[in-house]
């Protein structure tokens, strides 16, 4: 059994103001969907708040005190993040989600003005795992250049086949797109392993860190992609925030994905040159309360410790995958094992349809994510119409996982199955 160091669950959800609330009749709430979207400690929501209370101005546009305030609360926000990933803050970009950066990085790659773009028989490397954020903005960048897409498939057990990957990864592929952590499995594919073999054919890395630099410490600089993104949403931050992170020799290369005020250095009638970085990636009035709500969320995790959030979310997933398998009729879709997977964890009951199971769940005050998890190549590949997900976070104690085996019994009892 992992063991967590002394970490107070029960003192955590008291930061988090809406575990005070009743749902469902008088039923605790009993939140399992932190891999949808996290909740949010007072300390984010007050830094929200504060900026639109004593700060509010456009940032990098306009001489008045306010503006040059929230310019500095939004460029401190851009070092916070910098800091949380050991990155510089010239390659930080902040977006609206971790679906932005994508697109974005996506788009920029297939401007033939880039100094680094793709060309009709390219290729581009994904897996049969990635969220769709991961996947759609490749198969149309594919579309557009005449690139090739081609992935890694699925094993029975949740990871990567690996089999053939040295021919799969070859000098033709420009880019190597994969998630940190599957958000239906929980798997943690082999990325240092992958990153390798991209290296050794000139593919710039492209990491999908949405559902690991909420869970475990994330250092650009040691992992040596080429890109990570991710959402402020998922990392107890607010919505309407992301990054964008990318080498600076990468972020010089290529041209904007959005342009607008404030990223450029010239304009005429006919022609525009662009800003220094980061600014040249952010065009219009940024999201700076949102940034610097992030920044807020980043200062908690940091409070609590990346590390003892990891060994906390890990004994939980481990309490729930011991205790799940005593159960009939119940299975765990992807690794079972503690190696190489996070706290994501999905499961069927035989018998149920996984949208039912999630409504029986929510009487209880249980909120799990039932459905497809935006991935429907993997569950086609799974043979499954959708899976119910557990997803762990910091604020979450032994008693939600007691609870909801608990309600997992009492959906098989309701449909008499199991
Ligand atoms: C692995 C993964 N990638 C990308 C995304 C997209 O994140 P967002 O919707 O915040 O842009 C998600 C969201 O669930 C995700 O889990």
């Amino acid at each position: 059994m992992l063991k967590a160091p002394a970490f107070d669950p029960e003192l955590i959800k008291s930061d988090f103001p809406i575990f005070n609330r009743k749902v469902r009749g008088n039923n605790r709430l009993i939140y399992l969907d932190s891999a949808a979207t996290s909740q949010k400690p007072k300390s984010v929501i007050a830094a929200e708040a504060k900026f639109y209370e004593l700060m509010n101005g456009a940032a990098n546009r306009g001489a008045h005190l306010l503006a040059e305030e929230a310019s500095l609360a939004y460029e401190q926000a851009r070092e916070r993040v910098a800091k949380f990933i050991n990155a510089k803050s010239q390659e930080v970009i902040f977006t609206k989600s971790a679906t932005e950066s994508l697109n974005g990085l996506a788009y920029s790659l297939g401007n033939p003005d880039s100094k680094i773009h793709l060309n009709a028989g390219d290729e581009i490397v994904v897996s049969e795992m990635e969220h769709h954020a991961n996947l759609i903005p490749w198969q149309q960048l594919a579309k557009r250049t005449g690139a090739k897409l081609r992935w890694i498939e699925v094993d029975k057990t949740g990871e990567l086949n690996l089999d053939g990957i040295d021919k799969l990864i070859n000098s033709k592929t420009k880019v190597v797109a994969l998630t940190h952590q599957s958000n239906v499995l929980g798997t943690i594919p082999p990325i240092e392993k992958l990153n390798k073999i991209a290296k050794a054919n000139g593919t710039l890395f492209i990491l999908d860190a949405c559902q690991s630099a909420p869970h475990f410490p994330i250092d650009v600089q040691k992992l040596d992609v080429d890109a990570i993104v991710f959402s402020g949403h998922k990392i107890f931050g607010p919505t309407g925030i992301g990054v964008l992170w990318a080498k600076e020799e990468l972020l010089e290369k290529l041209e904007p994905f959005i342009f607008g005020g404030s990223m450029i250095d010239d304009v005429s009638m006919d022609k525009a040159t662009w800003a220094q970085l980061p600014r040249k990636f952010e065009a219009g009035v940024p999201n700076m309360a949102q940034a610097v709500g992030l920044a807020a969320a980043l200062d908690y995790v940091d409070q609590l410790g990346m590390q003892n959030i990891e060994a906390h979310e890990l004994s939980l997933t481990e309490q729930f995958l011991s205790e799940v398998s005593h159960l009939n009729e119940v299975s765990v879709v992807g690794p079972t094992e503690m190696k190489s997977r996070g706290s994501v964890v999905s499961f069927t009951i035989s018998g149920i349809h996984p949208h039912d199971a999630g409504q029986v769940l929510d009487q209880y005050g249980i909120a799990v994510r039932t459905g497809h998890h935006c991935a429907w190549p993997l569950m086609r590949k799974l043979n499954l119409v959708g899976t119910v997900r557990a997803s762990f976070a910091a604020y979450n104690t032994k008693q939600d996982i007691d609870d909801l085996i608990k309600g997992i019994i009492s959906v098989q009892e309701y449909f008499r199955v199991g």
